[in-house]
């Protein structure tokens, strides 16, 4: 067993921020086959898909037939995307372990993404994360644009530190601070990094890098120098999100794993399995 301190844990994302913004609409069956693959591979975490308007995201319209059609292996967490009541009726008729509101460091996203201000979103999150809580579910809080946003440009530390203070307040179990857009450097990953750190453990605390620059890996080793051992992560790099113009995908597990084994850290995931996978849903996508 590797020590706590090597050991990270990766959030496998494809297919939820890899699928919902690809514009082919992949087939229910072949996203419970990319789930099912993933599974396969070692995963503590996969991102499955989103309870969100079908009218938002067509691309998550089968939340709850993909949910129903996973094989669950022990010892996963399937998450799932709640942003309101509605959201959490489906994810727990679905039988989901975890779920995650989803707010931002930026008003203008807030309005683009959910359709309401941040402290909107705030009170529309509370009761969402106390009924999860009571549920027995997994919660994480996202702050989206931690480190830019598409349509303001800079967001200060502390406009993300008053979204992840009020997440921690509600009770969310894990936060996950977010570069939506890809645009965050070394440095200033680790300024927003280290605030965070100040409200909570380096346990509770996730990243989740987009790498429309190539900058996803040096940020993400940013944040393993702070101590963050929790990371999202898209086969084949897929993702995206559709009220981020401009934003490409995640990084990719791919590049994650074999970045964090060359620096001698666990993950108990087949690098091969993951590329197995990521090759099929990319065939997928050009069927
Ligand atoms: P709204 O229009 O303010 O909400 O949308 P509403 O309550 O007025 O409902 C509007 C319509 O949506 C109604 O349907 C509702 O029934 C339906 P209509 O009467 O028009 O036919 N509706 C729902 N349907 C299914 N499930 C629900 C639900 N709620 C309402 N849960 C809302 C607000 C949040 C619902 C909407 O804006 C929405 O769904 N947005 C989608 C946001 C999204 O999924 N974004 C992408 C994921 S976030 C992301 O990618 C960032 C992340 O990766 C981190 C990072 O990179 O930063 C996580
Ligand atoms: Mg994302």
């Amino acid at each position: 067993m590797p020590s706590a301190d090597r050991f990270v844990h990766i959030v496998e994302v494809s297919p939820r921020d890899g699928l919902q913004n690809e514009k082919v609409i992949v087939s229910t069956a072949d996203k419970v086959a990319l789930v099912d693959k993933l599974s396969a591979a070692g995963f503590g975490t996969i991102e499955v898909t989103s309870f969100v308007s079908p009218k938002a995201v067509p691309q998550m319209a089968d939340a709850a037939e993909v949910m129903a059609g996973i094989t669950r292996r022990a010892g996963v967490r399937y998450a799932v995307l709640t942003p309101n009541a509605r959201g959490l009726d489906g994810a727990l008729a679905a039988r989901a372990d975890a779920v995650c509101v989803f707010g931002a460091a930026s008003e203008s996203f807030s309005q683009r993404n959910i359709n309401c201000s941040i402290d909107e979103s705030l009170e529309r999150f509370r009761p969402v994360v106390a009924a999860a809580r009571a549920a027995g579910v997994f919660v994480r809080g996202t702050v989206s644009c931690a480190l830019g946003c598409p349509y303001e440009g800079e967001v200060s530390v502390d406009a993300v530190l008053r979204v992840a203070r009020a997440l921690l307040a509600m009770g969310v179990d894990e936060l996950s601070i977010a570069d939506t857009i890809g645009v965050g450097t070394p440095e200033r990953t680790h300024a927003v990094f280290a605030a965070v750190l100040g409200l909570t453990e380096a346990s509770r605390v996730n990243g989740h890098f987009h790498d429309t620059y190539q900058r996803a890996l040096v940020n993400l080793e940013a944040c393993l120098a702070l101590g963050v051992r929790r990371f999202d992560a898209s086969a084949a790099g897929l993702g995206g999100c559709p009220f981020a113009p401009g934003a490409t995908g995640n990084v990719a597990t791919e590049s994650v794993l074999a970045r964090l084994s060359a620096l001698g850290y666990e993950t108990g995931i087949d690098a091969d399995a993951v590329r197995a996978a990521g090759e099929w849903i990319r065939g997928r996508l050009r069927a």
